[in-house]
């Protein structure tokens, strides 16, 4: 296979917003399009999202895209940007009719709809009670929409790389001019010419000790991206969804409470009811992790250390579990012992979605600063990028209806650039730095062990900075982060062979996990407000006159730089946030 390859449009991740995207470029005339995936497309992390995406159908009761997009701005606690949530609640009706005629097969009423069911934060009447729009295919839903896209992908002629690792943007005079990436069968570099890229590499919960994330998720992309100069907003965000397994962090889906599941803490108590009396257990997931939380330091947690919250899906009828929930009922099963019909099912916050990444514009553009500078030729969606619609806490099912909407967008757009534009050269020297991150990991002195300095940065950022953080927590981890970077330098692997080495790969996304700790735990102790998903103990109000702001990290030298982008506010006004 040669290994210098040129395409119009490149698009990096295979997950949805990666297919969606790759899909709506290769539409476009005459336009060449390939992706890159380090994993086979259908193993993508896409396929993990379980209960629904959300969208105001209104298949069961009333709804409305206004009562979507309110929902979203207040579950974000007003750092979303209003544009963005408006057109988002708009299209994604759209986008799950194509997904239905794609011959997503998704779960029905009795008369034929697509059936859709209640899911935290997504109210009727802005905030009236809960309404019923996570559109499903049992808990199956990310899975679903995984093979639909792959199988139309492959009808459109989308070139596929997978198995590839990209290692670097090929960034020239400010704009992008492609990538280069790790063939894992052969350990050979390629070079990706492109007049258009467009990142869709997913999440980085893999610096969280207990995660639903795959173990592919380690933000390699925002780490290169920040290598290159380019920032990255609100990485503070970071999501604990309410029900992991307890101990694993395999997801259990926020779907089972939209069924009627209940939140029990060592008294059999619906605690939810005292922290949120409208909405209860489907309020937003950041204050239903905090909730948990509580209840466990105020020593209600359940089980022998008192660490964990009981799922209650006991009252519900068990056909409907078996019909709507089948996945998660048999994890449990599996990986518990616990068979939710019978019995509670052991669960704890598990870290789940990057809020902040890769900065766009509304299409999907990567800018530079707050002025909204536009890279040419660079694109990014879905949990990669940041087109600010999660602001300070995603709404569940939010981020399948962000795939499609803004991987749509990339796909447009950057098919539309590369149609008018001509390939730029790549500098000879393109490939020099994923050779230099090769060669450390392949000839280093092997003093520290991956996994040991892997598993430290996992339990230091779960401790430091998780669901709760102060300044003094973030601080240490600061210094914890200084010291593991600098224990870095002095990794090896024992594999040095250029077959299917993982163990190098592995070595390389620890430095990308670092980066992507790093740049959490400044914005963190910078932030001096509570708000969303980012708490801090030392400074429990939202600010509005501060902090009504994106941050913007830099990498600067060994150190980092903040600066700050307006929201971008309309018509639904920043209030307390009561549900
Ligand atoms: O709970 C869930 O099914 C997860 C969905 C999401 O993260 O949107």
């Amino acid at each position: 296979m040669s290994r210098a390859h040129k395409y119009d449009v490149i698009v990096v991740g295979a997950g949805g917003a990666g297919l969606m995207a790759a899909r709506y470029a290769a539409q476009h005339p005459g336009v060449s399009v390939a992706v890159i995936s380090k994993l086979y497309p259908t193993r993508s992390h896409t396929g993990a999202a379980q209960g629904g995406v959300g969208a105001a159908l209104g298949n069961i009761s009333e709804d409305h895209a206004d009562w979507h997009a309110f929902d979203t701005i207040k579950g974000g606690d007003y750092l979303t940007d209003q544009d963005v949530a408006e057109a988002f609640a708009d299209e994604v009706i759209e986008a799950v009719y194509e997904l239905e005629h794609m011959g997503l097969p998704f779960s029905r009423t009795p008369e034929g709809k697509i059936a859709q069911r209640k899911f935290g934060g997504h109210t009727r009447e802005f905030g009236k009670s809960a309404v019923e729009r996570a559109c499903y295919a049992a808990d199956r839903t990310g899975h679903m929409i995984l093979q639909t896209l792959y199988q139309q992908s492959i009808k459109d002629n989308v070139t596929f790389f997978n198995e590839f690792h990209v290692l670097d943007l090929i960034m020239v005079d400010g704009e992008c001019r492609g990538v280069v990436a790790y063939d894992l069968a052969t350990g050979e570099l390629h070079s990706f010419q492109a007049k258009a890229t467009i990142i869709a590499t997913g999440g980085n919960g893999r610096m969280f000790k207990v995660t639903s994330n795959a173990h592919a998720l380690t933000g390699d992309l925002m780490s290169i991206a920040y290598r290159r100069g380019i920032p990255i907003e609100d990485p503070e965000f970071y999501q604990f969804h309410p029900t992991g397994l307890y101990k694993i962090g395999v997801l259990l889906t926020e779907g089972a409470r939209g069924e009627g599941g209940i939140l029990r803490n060592s008294e059999g108590e619906r605690f939810m009811e005292r922290y949120a009396p409208t909405i209860k257990d489907l309020a937003p997931r950041d204050m239903v992790s905090r909730a948990m939380y509580l209840e466990i330091s105020e020593g209600r947690g359940v089980g022998p250390d008192k660490d964990y919250i009981l799922l209650d899906l006991t009252h519900i009828d068990a056909e409907i579990i078996e019909e709507r929930l089948p996945d998660i009922t048999e994890f449990a099963r599996i990986y518990l012992g616990v068979d939710p019909i019978k019995e509670p099912v052991p669960v704890q916050p598990t870290a789940h979605y990057a809020m902040g990444g890769i900065p766009t514009n509304i299409d999907t553009e990567v800018i530079s600063d707050g002025q909204n500078t536009i890279i040419p030729g660079l694109y990014a969606a879905g949990e990669v990028g940041c087109v600010s619609l999660h602001g300070a806490n995603r709404l569940g099912t939010n981020s399948l209806g962000d795939l499609i909407v803004f991987g749509r967008r990339a796909g447009i757009k950057a098919a539309k650039y590369a149609a008018g534009a001509a390939y730029g050269n790549l500098p000879t020297d393109h490939q020099e730095e994923s050779r230099r991150l090769i060669d450390k990991a392949l000839n280093g002195l092997a003093k520290e062990k991956v996994s040991h300095l892997r598993k430290e940065l996992q339990d230091s950022m779960m401790e430091n900075a998780s669901v709760f953080r102060t300044a003094e927590t973030l601080s240490k981890q600061v210094e914890k982060l200084k010291e593991l970077k600098k224990r870095y330098q002095d990794i090896g692997v024992e594999d040095k062979g250029s077959q299917f080495n993982t163990e190098l790969l592995e070595a390389i996304e620890l430095g990308f996990l670092l980066d992507n700790a790093e740049q959490l735990v400044h914005a963190a102790l910078d932030r001096q407000e509570s708000r969303g998903a980012h708490s801090r103990e030392d400074y429990k109000e939202r600010d509005d006159e501060n902090w009504l702001k994106h941050s913007l990290v830099y990498k600067d030298g060994d150190g980092v730089r903040i600066d700050y982008k307006l929201v971008t506010l309309g018509k639904f006004e920043p209030k307390p946030r009561v549900y």
